[in-house]
Parts: C-alpha cells; sequence; structure tokens
C-alpha cells in the first residue's frame, strides 16, 4: 500500500443520521436536518479543495415521503431555501449545480427554483454538484425504461440498438461518471435505493459518525481507505 492519496473522481454520499444527532442533544429531528444541510455546503466546499470533480448527495428518496408530514414539510422548506441560497455560492464557487430524481412530484415554485440553479450554473466549468431529490434508483430505470419504449414505439430507435452506454443516456446522471467512491453516514450499511446503476463499481465506505459531525477530517479518512484498495473491476491484476 502507499500512501499517495488518490482523489476520487466522483463522490457520492448517503447523508445518514441526522434524527438521531438531534435526539442525543434533545432537540426535534428537524433540527438535525438544519445542521445536515449546513454541513452539505461545507462538504462540498471541501470535496472541491480536494479536487474532487463530481459530487452527489441523496437529500431525499421516494420513500422518505411516508416520514411525518411535518418533518416532510421542514426538509421541503430546507431543500427550498438550499437552492435559493445555494445559488449565489454556486456562481462564487463555478459549480455546476443540478437536481436527480423526480422533480414532477415537486411543489411548483421548488421546480422552478430548480430551473433557475441548473439553467444559471449549467456554463460553470468547477465541481459537477447533484442533489437527489425525490430519488430512487428503481424509479430512475422505470423512468428511462418508459422514454426508451416510447422512443422505441415511434420508431426512433430500435430494440435491438439498446446497450448500456444508451440506457445511461436516459438516466437522471447521464453525462455524468459513475461515481468511484460511496460513504454513508451514521452505522448504517445499506444503499436504500441510491444509485444502483451507477455504483455498480463504486468502493463503498461507512463510518458511524452521524452526518451533521461529518466533517473535511473524516471525508479525508475516507479518500484515505479509498486509495488504499485496488479497483480491478472484474479483471486481474
Ligand atoms: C437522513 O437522516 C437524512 C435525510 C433523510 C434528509 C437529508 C436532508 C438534509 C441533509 C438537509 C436537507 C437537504 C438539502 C439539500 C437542503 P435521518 O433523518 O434518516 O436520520 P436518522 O437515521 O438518525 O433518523
Amino acid at each position: 500500500m502507499d500512501n499517495e492519496l488518490k482523489i476520487p473522481r466522483h463522490i457520492a454520499i448517503i447523508m445518514d443520521g441526522n434524527g438521531r444527532w438531534a435526539k442525543k442533544r434533545h432537540r426535534p429531528r428537524t433540527y438535525g436536518h438544519a445542521k445536515g444541510a449546513k454541513v452539505l455546503e461545507q462538504i462540498l466546499e471541501d470535496a472541491d479543495d480536494l479536487g474532487v470533480k463530481y459530487f452527489t448527495v441523496y437529500a431525499f428518496s421516494t420513500e422518505n415521503w411516508a416520514r411525518p408530514y411535518e418533518e416532510v414539510k421542514v426538509i421541503m422548506n430546507l431543500f427550498r431555501e438550499y437552492l435559493v441560497s445555494s445559488l449565489a455560492k454556486c456562481m462564487k464557487n463555478n459549480v455546476r449545480a443540478r437536481i436527480i430524481g423526480d422533480r414532477t412530484k415537486l411543489s411548483p415554485d421548488i421546480i422552478d427554483a430548480i430551473r433557475n440553479l441548473e439553467e444559471t450554473t449549467k456554463n460553470n466549468t468547477g465541481i459537477s454538484f447533484q442533489i437527489a431529490m425525490n430519488y430512487g434508483s428503481r424509479d430512475e430505470i422505470i423512468r428511462a425504461v418508459r422514454k426508451l419504449v416510447r422512443e422505441e414505439r415511434e420508431g426512433k430507435i430500435d430494440a435491438s440498438e439498446i446497450s448500456e452506454e444508451m440506457l445511461e443516456q436516459y438516466l437522471d446522471t447521464a453525462d455524468i461518471p459513475d461515481p468511484d467512491l460511496l460513504i454513508r453516514t451514521s452505522g448504517e450499511e445499506r444503499l436504500s435505493n441510491f444509485l444502483m446503476w451507477q455504483l455498480a463499481y463504486a468502493e463503498f465506505y461507512f463510518t458511524d459518525v452521524l452526518w451533521p459531525d461529518f466533517n473535511k477530517e473524516e471525508l479525508i479518512k475516507a479518500i484515505e481507505k479509498y486509495s488504499s484498495r485496488d479497483r480491478r473491476y472484474g479483471k486481474l491484476k
């Protein structure tokens, strides 16, 4: 093992543990989400400083609607604020922001704010930042398949042409390289329907640290672990 830090081109994170972090402090779960949103801003900057080119986070899953109404409302409000407040920061730091997931189920003002953020930052050439909102991997694949079937029916493509590369172009992550490293905080070791297609060859890193306590030092620890692993993509070395 060498000690050189290999910086992953793309890091994906499941930001877990906000609720438990707040509970430990006898505060409502939503307090944990607010702190989590702040930590996210900092970690994006840290990842950028370290030379990461693509950064994707799981903010809200297709399953999260089943949480209590109040909690969903607070997360949506945080997201709403985040979309607006991050615009100036993205412009300042040359960040290109995109939202993945089924946005049609979000409220109209949020959809507008997403469109505005994506449009305004689309020519930025620095780190590419993806937020998964109302995202589920199975849902994403189903939406992609529906588009493919529609285009096949319209005669635009032929079923025999469908390849991995083609299907990828129908996913929300079209043109974004697959993550090299997935980090999940808070001790849970599951994928929870996150980027299942795209993570096929990623290295997984799990830590007990709760998301609101995650920081640059923890990020570097994950990258160190990643650097020491030998990625073979099914081949022999
Ligand atoms: C997981 O912790 C976290 C979430 C489901 C929401 C993540 C949201 C944020 C970080 C803030 C909002 C995001 C943006 C982009 C503004 P949990 O609630 O499952 O924690 P627990 O497992 O301890 O209950």
